[in-house]
């Protein structure tokens, strides 16, 4: 069984900013499906190849989406470390997304570099999924998110969410605020150190779609408020100071009783991994649903694979761009190594990068 496709227009998954109510919906009833029919699932993908490219660490994005392909019947590979890879000879990220490309029916990438897999999508005749591009955007973390709050609280709109943490390098917060967008009556508590506030390019895109949010440094107040909890790590590997790092961990740590005055069905959500900001005792309170977040990733990513797999393959457009036009500042983004990435060039004297969203001047 293969389905209709849901996401017509969308050949890759960079961000989610072409994510409708609609394909959510449909996403997620094929994901709800999955869980309870599995067996109906196992062959859908039989033939298909899924590759996996991690420049970065994962457990959780790269175990479930191997695991995802192989519950539909395909197969993978790929690779953990790009040591392992002709990267190290000096291969660019253009050519080596084309040759994995050749031998795959989707490629899911992972890189420390912001705006690495819209880079990769321009070189790619099959199907690009981001699965994290440093601090910018990590759209699958926020589809496991999103089948989360459906399972357990029904249904999406009305809430009051609590992002708590590094919302500066947290790719995870700024992926879900794009999504959340599409259901009514969602507000933030912003709550962090000014030094990891939301980004401006963040902020700027909540204004501009209108949604509700409050910056906070108060964790303790706003808990009582929340429907959702979302927790993150502060992202000790995109700090250029180690000191800045030491001096900002365990700024914000759940224990057990600070949720003595939460509400009694919010939900305490992580993208995982955590590094001490929320104490183990926690975990048996049943509004901790970490665990269980991670699994629904799972079976998230095979209704979204279920999407892509069977696209044929369709060479990319000719690129676009101009080689004249300024170079993006941001020293995380895909530009700074990969040097032939152009930007497109813009009559305005501000434009944003294609590849990482920061304004150029
Ligand atoms: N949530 C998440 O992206 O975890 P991993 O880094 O283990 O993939």
């Amino acid at each position: 069984m293969c389905g209709e496709r849901i996401m017509n227009d969308v050949r890759h998954l960079i961000g989610l900013d072409e994510m409708t109510k609609q394909w959510w919906d449909a996403l997620y009833s094929r994901c709800c499906d999955i869980i309870a029919n599995p067996s109906d699932y196992t062959e859908s993908c039989r033939g298909k190849v899924l590759a996996t490219m991690f420049f970065e660490p994962s457990t959780r994005t790269s175990f479930s989406f191997q695991s995802a392909v192989q519950r539909l019947g395909g197969g993978t590979f790929g690779f953990s470390d790009p040591l392992g890879t002709s990267v190290t000879k000096g291969e660019t990220l253009a050519d080596t997304i084309r040759i994995v490309a050749s031998y795959a029916d989707t490629v899911v990438i992972r890189s420390p570099q912001e705006g690495s897999a819209a880079a990769a999508a321009l070189y790619s005749d099959v199907p690009v999924i981001n699965a994290g591009d440093g601090g910018h955007f990590h759209p699958t973390q926020t589809l496991a998110d999103l089948a989360t709050i459906a399972r357990k609280r029904g249904s999406i709109g009305d809430i009051r969410v609590g992002l708590c943490g590094d919302l500066k390098y947290g790719r995870t917060v700024h992926s879900i605020v794009e999504a959340l967008a599409l259901f009514p009556g969602v507000s933030f508590d912003l709550i962090s150190p000014q030094e990891l506030r939301m980004p401006d390019y963040v902020l700027k895109q909540m204004r501009l779609r209108g949604q509700d949010f409050t910056e906070t440094e108060r964790f303790e107040e706003s808990i009582p408020k929340l429907d959702i909890l979302y927790m993150t790590r502060i992202q000790r590997e995109r700090f250029h100071s180690s000191a800045e790092y030491r001096r900002l961990k365990g700024v914000f740590v759940l224990k057990k009783s600070l949720l003595k005055n939460a509400k009694r069905d919010m939900l305490i959500l992580h993208p995982l991994p955590r590094y001490g900001e929320i104490d183990p005792e926690v975990d048996s309170d049943p509004r901790a649903v970490y665990f269980e977040q991670a699994r629904f990733g799972m079976f998230i990513r095979m209704a979204l694979l279920l999407d892509f797999m069977h696209l044929p393959k369709l060479p990319p457009p000719p690129l676009a761009g101009d080689k004249d036009s300024p170079k993006c500042q941001n020293p995380a983004c895909v530009t700074q190594t990969e040097a032939y990435l152009t930007q497109l060039s813009s009559g305005s004297s501000s434009i944003r990068c294609r590849f990482c969203d920061k304004e150029i001047e």
